[in-house]
């Protein structure tokens, strides 16, 4: 049975929105693991976008479950791996213009540098997952590379007609099979959400789906009710409030 991976950004996208305190991601990372979450996913970006470093400090220290950092593979995002010491570093491509991920990484295209980082994280006991799109030749690159995991891209999953989607799924299904022939273990994500999660976490040998989007989404959905509420209540019947009648200075 595939477990859950809960990815926080879009906690902190909320936050970064007015550059304030709420909704902080640390606390918000225990609510995540008292529903169940068996993992916290976040990714540090390079321009800080929606994570900060203090997130990643924090959540080392609070975090239950397990902590696994996406990154770039640069140097900048190698040092803070090797000081915070995350359960698993997912490494992904970074493309200061996308809006999210786009696409897996190009391990051919970077088997050296990407194998020197792997070494480099395992030295340090930490285990490392390419992030990359369903296709055989990329899954032997990453077997070449010394990672002993793999992200699976599901992005072109989530996004297919309904007509193209059993294609896609059949890609997800047969390379996670290829990826463990090769002796990798698969997590996958992306784009999954409450409509298509079923088939992909049924693949056999999938062990873990992150998921963020549309959690945080959903959290929105079943949370706003409330949130109008206890808003409501406070403007309806106000307490006298302690600042009226002082004076300042
Ligand atoms: N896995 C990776 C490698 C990602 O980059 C993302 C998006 O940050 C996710 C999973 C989660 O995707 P989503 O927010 O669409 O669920």
């Amino acid at each position: 049975m595939a477990s859950l991976g809960v990815n926080i950004d879009h906690i902190a996208n909320i936050r970064e929105a007015r550059h304030t305190v709420e909704p902080d991601p640390v606390p918000m990372a225990m609510l995540a693991e008292l529903g169940g979450a068996d993992g916290i996913t976040v990714h540090l970006r390079e321009d800080r976008r929606h994570v900060q470093d203090r997130d990643v400090e924090l959540l080392r220290q609070t975090v239950r479950s397990r902590l696994n950092l996406e990154m770039a593979a640069t140097e900048e995002m190698m040092a803070v791996a090797l000081r915070v010491q995350p359960d698993m570093v997912t490494l992904v491509p970074e493309n200061r213009q996308e809006v999210t991920t786009e696409g897996g990484l190009d391990v051919v295209a970077q088997l050296s540098t990407l194998a020197a980082m792997v070494e480099k994280l395992h030295n340090s006991n930490i285990p490392v997952s390419l992030f990359v799109d369903p296709d055989a030749t990329e899954l032997e690159a990453c077997r070449d590379s010394g990672a002993r995991w793999v992200e699976l891209h599901t992005g072109r999953y989530a996004e297919a007609e309904w007509k193209e989607q059993p294609y896609e799924l059949a890609r997800l299904n047969e390379s996670t099979a290829i990826a463990r022939q090769f002796g990798l273990r698969v997590n996958a994500g992306h784009g999954l959400n409450y409509q298509n999660v079923e088939p992909v976490a049924a693949i056999p040998g999938m062990e873990e789906l992150n998921i963020g989007h549309t959690v945080v989404a959903r959290a929105v959905a079943v949370g706003l009710q409330q949130a109008v509420r206890e808003m409501k209540a406070l403007i309806q019947n106000p307490r006298p409030s302690f600042l009226f009648g002082q004076t300042i200075g």
